[in-house]
């Protein structure tokens, strides 16, 4: 019976760490908050707060959308949009923009304008039009140790011509992440993930990972290496780029059959037996700890 609760504790083990193992959604990347500040009770408080919610429900049908909440004076209008990563399910970018909307509100409480980046989504709202503007500012810009090891050109080249709203590329262990929000057009998108590659290049070329936010996109690089950080790796599922993740995958496949197929000898033996109870709750009490 302990080798069945040995064996339990392992498939636990490995679904939790199969489940780490793609890229978490929620990591907070940045937020910044605008100085000017709105007084509570006013029509923009109000209308922030439905143009939050609605932006909410949104991302349960759409990775991209901008609002305008309109007032009778121009000072209670509300502007905002969202952005999700373009590999998330419907049900993934919900959520996250749900947290980066919470985040938001805890990071800046009663400014007129925020923003906050995590890993699968973006938001920002402001009481001044930006929906449209191309914005190149650099928010963010980190590179990882600067180990020489991986040579992440190519990755970043292949970022900066391949076209489109998304973008990954992948060469050995080299992965790479584009992403403009949905107001820019296909030119001012190319053009901005440009500059952040750009960036990446002088900056962050040798290093372990690179990240480049502008304001209205982003373009970062991971690697295997010791500070390196995988993309959600569930994106790369369908591109076979990695050998390692297939490997791993089957492993887990394997592991767990033959873990579930123990434990389902295991109950039969208990069945026949017809005792042992208090294994049995045992079982339980842990899953519940590890939940
Ligand atoms: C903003 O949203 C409206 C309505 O969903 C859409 O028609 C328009 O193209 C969007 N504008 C931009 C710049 O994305």
């Amino acid at each position: 019976m302990g080798v069945t609760l040995s064996l339990l504790l392992l498939a636990l083990m490995v679904v939790y760490l199969s489940s780490c193992y793609s890229a978490p959604i929620d990591t907070f990347v940045y937020g910044g908050c605008t100085q000017q500040r709105y007084n509570p009770s006013t029509p923009y408080e109000s209308n922030l707060n439905s143009l939050l919610g609605s932006l909410v429900n949104s991302a349960t049908f759409s990775a991209y959308n901008n609002l305008t909440v309109l007032s009778s004076t121009q000072s209670g209008v509300a502007y905002g949009l969202y952005q999700c990563r373009g590999d998330l399910a419907m049900p993934d970018c919900a959520s996250c923009v749900a947290r980066a909307v919470s985040r938001a509100g805890e990071l800046c409480p009663a400014t007129c304008g925020g923003a906050v980046q995590l890993d699968g989504c973006f938001v920002k709202y402001d009481n001044v039009a930006f929906v449209g503007v191309e914005d190149k500012s650099v928010v963010l810009r980190k590179c990882g140790s600067h180990s020489g090891v991986y040579d992440s050109e190519a990755v970043l080249v292949g970022l900066a011509s391949s076209g489109g709203n998304f973008r990954v590329g992948g060469s050995g262990q080299v992965k790479g992440l584009a992403q403009c929000t949905g107001d820019l057009s296909a030119a001012e998108c190319q053009d901005c993930v440009g500059e952040a590659v750009r960036r990446l290049r002088s900056d962050c070329a040798a290093s372990d990972y690179g990240d480049v936010f502008l304001g209205k996109c982003y373009a970062r690089f991971s690697t295997g290496g010791a500070h390196g950080r995988y993309y959600n790796s569930k994106a790369h599922a369908g591109r076979s780029d990695n050998e390692g993740e297939k490997t791993f995958a089957i492993i887990i496949g394997l592991l767990a059959g033959v873990a579930l197929l123990i434990i389902f000898l295991a109950f039969l033996r208990r069945i026949c037996e017809g005792q042992e109870h208090k294994q049995e709750f045992d079982a339980y009490k842990i899953k519940d700890d590890n939940n």
